[in-house]
């Protein structure tokens, strides 16, 4: 039973072993609490600027999703094209790449007497690169 005396008596003596390296544990924990957070905070930042960011797309790709989903049906460039829909020379210079994602995706969210088609399965790829297609109208100089 001596022993036993012993062994708690050794307590204090290891138990003032922790005590320093105690402090450190307690902002590492805080940290471990912390790391998540700061991460998931990054990950909607980053989610967020992909979105708004349009040089993600590549215009000369868009122009062959232009091509492919027919808005020239309904729109104008360089004079080639339907008029429903009216000319988009220039719409870079007009509008930006939220107000494009918005018409081409569902244009009824826009303006809810919107007649032009949705385009709501377009790829993100596809979307990206039309957007940056569109944003690279820029409204031409004044012709001299
Ligand atoms: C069925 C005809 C039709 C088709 C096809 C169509 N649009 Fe439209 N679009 C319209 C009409 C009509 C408007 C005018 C506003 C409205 O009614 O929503 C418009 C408006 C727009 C605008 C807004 C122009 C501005 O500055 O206000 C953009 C940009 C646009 N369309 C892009 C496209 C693209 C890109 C495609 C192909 C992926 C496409 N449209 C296909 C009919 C069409």
């Amino acid at each position: 039973m001596t022993g036993s005396h012993e062994v708690t008596g050794s307590i204090p003596v290891s138990s003032t072993k922790p005590n320093p390296p105690f402090r450190g544990n307690v902002p590492s924990a805080e940290a471990r609490m912390r790391r998540p957070g700061r991460i998931a905070v990054v990950m909607v930042l980053t989610a967020a600027l992909s979105k708004t960011v349009p040089a993600a797309g590549d215009a000369t790709s868009g122009a062959a999703v232009y091509k492919a989903g027919r808005c020239s049906m309904c729109h104008q460039l360089g004079g080639v094209g339907g008029k429903m829909g009216g000319v988009l020379d220039g719409v870079g210079s007009k509008r930006d790449a939220e107000f494009l994602r918005k018409i081409i995706k569902d244009p009824k969210s826009v303006d809810p007497k919107s007649r032009m088609k949705a385009y709501p399965s377009l790829s993100d790829k596809d979307m990206d690169d039309l957007v940056a297609y569109l944003l690279s109208l820029k409204a031409a100089p004044e012709k001299k």
